[in-house]
C-alpha cells in the first residue's frame, strides 16, 4: 500500500488509464493531482472528487500547449512530487491519413510529453518516480509485425527522449520509467483489448511504487517486467 503522505502527479487523467490511475492511487491513500483538458467539469476525474476526502485536486493541462504547461509548474511551485506520471497520448486513428497521423502522435505523444518532463521534473521529491506512458509497440525489438506506424514511432521516440533526458540527468534522486500498461479497454484501446482499466492500473501503480528509491531509466510494462528498447 501507498504511504498515505504519497503524492502522485498524472498529467491526462480525464478518462481511460489516468483515470483509472487516480482511482488507484486514491484508493491506497495517496494525495493525487490529475490534469484535464476541459476545466469546465464533467469528466471521470471530476465524478471522483466528492469520495475523495479531499485528496484530489484537477488541474487543467494540454501538453501541446507550453505556456500552460509552465503557469502548471508555477502553480505546482511548492509542491514536491513523490509520482510523476505523464500519461496523455493520442493513437492518431482519426487523423486523415498518413502524414497527418504522424504529425499529432509526434506532436503529442513526443514533443508534448518530453515538454511536461523537462517542466515539472523540477517539482521531482528525493526518491520519487518520474514516469512516462509508453506502449510495448514502442519497443523497436520487438517489432516483427509492423501496423500502427506513426503511434509506435512515437512511442519508440518518446523512449528515446526519456533516455535522454534520463542520461541528462544521471545524478537526479529520483527514477526514470516508460510504461508500458498492456493492451486495455479503454476508448484507445477499444472493446476488444483483453485487459481491463482496472487490472492494468493496479499492475502500473505497483510498478511506480517499485520504483520510488530507485535511479536509472527502465522500460517495464505493468507487471514489471523488463521491456527491450
Ligand atoms: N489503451 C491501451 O491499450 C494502451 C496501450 C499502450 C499504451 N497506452 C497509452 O496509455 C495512455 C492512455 O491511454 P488510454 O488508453 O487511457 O487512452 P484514452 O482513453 O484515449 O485517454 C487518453 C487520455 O490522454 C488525454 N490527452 C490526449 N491528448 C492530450 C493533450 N494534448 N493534452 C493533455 N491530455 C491529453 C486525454 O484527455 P481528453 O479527455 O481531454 O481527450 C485522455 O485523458 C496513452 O499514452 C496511450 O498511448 C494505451
Amino acid at each position: 500500500m501507498a504511504r498515505p503522505e504519497l503524492m502522485v502527479a498524472i498529467v491526462g487523467a480525464s478518462r481511460g488509464l489516468g483515470l483509472g490511475l487516480a482511482t488507484e492511487f486514491l484508493r491506497r491513500g495517496a494525495r493525487v493531482i490529475g490534469t484535464v483538458r476541459e476545466p469546465a467539469g464533467g469528466s471521470g476525474l471530476h465524478a471522483l472528487v466528492g469520495s475523495a476526502d479531499g485528496r484530489l485536486e484537477i488541474e487543467t493541462a494540454d501538453v501541446t500547449d507550453g505556456e500552460g504547461i509552465a503557469a502548471l509548474r508555477q502553480r505546482l511551485a511548492r509542491r514536491r512530487l513523490d509520482v510523476l506520471m505523464v500519461n496523455a497520448g493520442v493513437a492518431g486513428g482519426d487523423a486523415q491519413g498518413y502524414e497527418e497521423a504522424f504529425f499529432r502522435t509526434m506532436t503529442v505523444n513526443v514533443l508534448g510529453v518530453m515538454n511536461v518532463v523537462r517542466t515539472l521534473s523540477v517539482l521531482m521529491a528525493d526518491n520519487g518516480a518520474l514516469a512516462v506512458m509508453s506502449s510495448g509497440l514502442g519497443s523497436v525489438g520487438r517489432n516483427s509485425s509492423g501496423g500502427m506506424e506513426p503511434y509506435r514511432s512515437s512511442k519508440a521516440a518518446l523512449n528515446q527522449s526519456l533516455r535522454s533526458f534520463a542520461a541528462e540527468h544521471a545524478d537526479a534522486p529520483w527514477s526514470t520509467t516508460a510504461i508500458a500498461p498492456g493492451w486495455v479497454r479503454t476508448d484507445m484501446g477499444g472493446p476488444g483489448a483483453p485487459l481491463d482499466v482496472e487490472t492494468s492500473c493496479r499492475g502500473v501503480a505497483d510498478v511506480l511504487e517499485s520504483r520510488l528509491g530507485g535511479r536509472g531509466c527502465a522500460f517495464l510494462d505493468y507487471r514489471g517486467e523488463v521491456i527491450p528498447w
